[in-house]
């Protein structure tokens, strides 16, 4: 019997070191041996957003011990890997070399390919780890740095159909969090403040709702939600503003969706609609919750990856490592890190004042 790829996954492209372990498998997805994720929340949490030199210093200390615990969790050895799959773009350089100078030197060591992964793609794929999910399909992610739809065509083929010309989504939540007093990363508990508030005391704007076809802008709101957070008293305009400000999101989100639903059945013929969110935002169960409902209105079937995948992991690395091993596509051992790697090479940049929708 042919032996079950087995692939070591890396991630460090931001404040998360982590590693995973992937086997191929004949049922419907692969089977993931191990999938440790070790935050640096606490180091970074005194500064209100990651200070880089910390976040690499950190990967150095523990990547070392990462790969062990995952291995030992796997139950597998060192010398049965068959690859090793890692972030090599976009994110932070510092962070991203640490992991992929690791990833070459255990390459080597084994005499092993490298397979050096978007870490966008990772997210883009991460659903794969649960359900056998075809191509093509329409693809939301929204994270602490990007904020895009993509008709996602087949592996590393990539239609950019929109993204944020200003903010990512993961940011803004982080910033409106900090404005409440909440400590980084507060984006999580926007929801849980939000639950407690009156969604339609504070009516904030969305800008470029109806222009820029499904393009996202989350500037302005947030300079509209720094004006309120001067005036609030008491916990319970706190909560009211975060509330308004998730109601929102929400209805800007479901706006621009069905924008990107329409763009997306344009270019491409296939007759199920499979809609994937993925990211650290997709987290957000009630932003889950109105993107299943607009999916379903529209004839789209909305695919999450579980909540232990929407953030950073290495699973999502090895997922794409696993597709790139079966289809041979290795990277040379001297592949530089990349901090702005886009899925979609042909996307032109679209960033800051000036931009033309
Ligand atoms: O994908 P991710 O773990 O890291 C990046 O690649 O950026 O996303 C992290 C982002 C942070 O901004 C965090 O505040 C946000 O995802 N996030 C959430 C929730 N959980 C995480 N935002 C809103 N609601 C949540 N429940
Ligand atoms: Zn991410």
């Amino acid at each position: 019997m042919k032996k079950k790829a087995l692939i070591l996954g890396i991630e460090t492209s931001c404040d998360e070191t982590a590693v995973a372990v992937l086997e191929e498998s004949t049922e419907t997805v692969p089977n993931l041996l191990s999938n440790i994720v070790s935050s640096q929340e606490e180091i970074h949490k005194k500064f209100g957003g990651i200070v880089p030199e910390l976040a690499a210093r950190s990967h150095i200390d523990k990547i070392d011990l990462i790969v062990k615990r995952a291995l030992k969790k796997s139950g597998r050895k060192l010398k049965d890997i068959d690859a090793i799959a890692v972030t090599g773009g976009p994110g932070l350089i510092v962070c991203l070399s640490v992991g992929l100078n690791f990833a070459k030197a255990l390459a080597m060591t084994l005499k092993k390919p490298l397979i050096v992964v978007n870490h966008l793609e990772g997210h883009a794929l991460s659903p794969k780890l649960i359900t056998d999910l075809r191509y093509p399909y329409l693809l939301l992610l929204i994270s602490g740095g990007h904020s895009q739809y993509l008709a996602v065509k087949n592996l590393g083929k990539y239609k950019r159909l929109g993204t944020t010309i200003d903010d990512a989504l993961g940011e803004a939540f982080d910033k409106t969090a900090k404005l409440l007093g909440i400590k980084f990363p507060g984006g999580p508990f926007i929801e849980k403040f939000a639950a407690r508030g009156n969604k339609d005391r504070f009516d904030l704007p969305k800008p470029i709702i109806n222009k820029g076809g499904c393009n996202l802008s989350f500037a302005g709101l947030k300079t509209a939600v720094l004006k309120i957070s001067k005036s609030i008293k008491n916990n319970q305009d706190k909560n009211d503003l975060a509330a308004s400000f998730q109601k929102t999101i929400e209805e800007i989100l479901v706006k621009k969706t069905k924008i990107a639903f329409d763009q997306f059945k344009k270019i491409s013929q296939t007759k199920n609609n499979f809609f994937v969110i993925a990211g650290g935002v997709a987290a957000n169960n009630k932003i889950r919750n109105k993107l299943e409902k607009v999916s379903f209105e529209e004839n789209f079937i909305p695919i999450f990856p579980p909540l232990n995948l929407c953030g950073d992991n290495a699973a999502m690395i090895a997922m794409v490592g696993l597709e790139k091993f079966k289809l041979k596509q290795f990277s040379k051992l001297d592949a530089p890190a990349n901090p702005r790697w886009q899925l979609d090479k042909k996307a032109v940049f679209l960033k800051g004042a000036g931009v033309k929708l």
